[in-house]
């Protein structure tokens, strides 16, 4: 689909990958954004750094709220769906609101609107902990562990059902550990524990992070806009070479002149989920350390990116290398490194 002169909805748009595209979509594409926002939230944090520098139409509300959604897919062609919980101590039916409701309300209001594509940003997590050893794009479900994973995976499999039911053209990113310049999961909290000395790996620190630079992910999504082969269709959005978690850290530590990287014994780290995990269970809110956490610091998977090759022709132009520098020329810029 041509992008140019067409008016994009981007949920969560204050946030770092709805961010990062809302700024390529209107310097690169020469469309108008609008993005979905909350107030009294990030919003108000990125407000003069991001939104005020562009020329991005704002809508306000919670993705779950129907007047709001329906008021921002007025007159647009295209919806990318970024918004979603993802941590935070609350109840799964918490989690289970904005990763099933909010996108359900938002597809239907889509769908009401004429919406011509529909992305929805999922996330490998859907995939499981271990994923399985040839994890790709048509790989199936999981709807085994932790909150955000689980959620994410209904969230998926609805969107799924209800287009497959009224055919409408949705599209499933999947990114990995999306990582560079406002990145708080991947940028800013793996520097700030490895600053303070955290036990960040898991053993020897050999098992694999799917990671994946954020202008990497951007240009799959752009492809995945442009391309009518996307329709109906999920991608997995890394980058198709794990580095290990030693290599991701590694690469925090050294920007940060940190010369240990700490570690805790798988042993132990399994220990702590069991512990975690009936104290969670009771209380009703995700564990600190679980299972499928220590699995995800463990295994040894490499996603397999075929289909976003084939099918959008993309090919990750920033390697890992790159990437890193990147992302600490920006941490250097912001002062956040000495
Ligand atoms: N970053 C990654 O490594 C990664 C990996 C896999 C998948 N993903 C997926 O990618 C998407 C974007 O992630 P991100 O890293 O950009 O996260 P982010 O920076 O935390 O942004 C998430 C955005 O969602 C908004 N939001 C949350 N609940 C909302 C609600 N009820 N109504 C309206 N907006 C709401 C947040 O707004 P507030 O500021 O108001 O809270 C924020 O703008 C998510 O769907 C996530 O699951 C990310």
């Amino acid at each position: 689909m041509k992008l140019t002169n067409t008016r994009v909805l981007i949920t969560g748009a204050n946030g770092f990958i709805g961010g990062r595209l809302a700024e390529r979509l209107t310097h690169e594409e020469n469309t108008t954004v609008r993005g979905l926002v909350r107030n009294g939230t990030s919003f108000d944090f990125a407000r003069d750094k991001l939104l005020t520098h562009h020329d991005f139409e704002i809508a306000t509300g919670d993705v779950c709220d129907e007047a709001v959604v329906h008021n921002a897919v007025a007159g647009c062609a295209i919806v990318v769906h970024c918004a979603a919980m993802q941590g935070g101590r609350a109840k799964i039916d918490d989690y289970r609101r904005v990763n099933v409701g909010g996108t359900l309300n938002l597809l239907r209001a889509a769908r009401a609107a004429n919406v011509q594509r529909f992305v929805h940003i999922s996330t490998i997590n859907v995939h499981g902990f271990p994923p399985p050893r040839d994890a790709n794009a048509d790989s199936p479900l999981d709807f085994g562990d932790g909150f955000y994973s689980v959620t994410k995976a209904e969230g998926e499999r609805a969107v799924s059902d209800l287009a497959s039911n009224y055919h409408f053209p949705i599209t499933i990113v999947r990114p990995g550990c999306t990582y560079g310049p406002r990145s708080v999961a991947w940028t800013l909290t793996p520097l700030a524990r490895v600053k303070r000395g955290a036990p960040v790996l898991i053993g020897d620190g050999s098992g694999i992070c799917n990671a994946v630079y954020i202008d990497n992910l951007i240009d799959l999504i752009l492809l995945a806009l442009k391309n009518d082969a996307a329709i109906g269709q999920s991608f997995i959005g890394t980058e198709g070479r794990g580095v290990t978690w030693r290599e991701f850290y590694g690469a925090y530590a050294r920007m940060a002149g940190v010369s240990k990287i700490n570690s805790m014994p798988r042993w132990f780290a399994l220990l702590a989920a069991t512990g975690f995990g009936a104290l969670a269970r009771w209380e009703g809110y995700p564990p600190r350390v679980d299972r499928a956490s220590v699995e995800f610091y463990s295994h040894r998977v490499v996603y397999d990116i075929e289909k976003s090759k084939r099918l959008l022709g993309y090919a990750p132009k920033i390697s890992f290398e790159e990437g890193m520098r990147r992302t600490e020329e920006w941490l250097r810029n912001e002062q956040m490194l000495k």
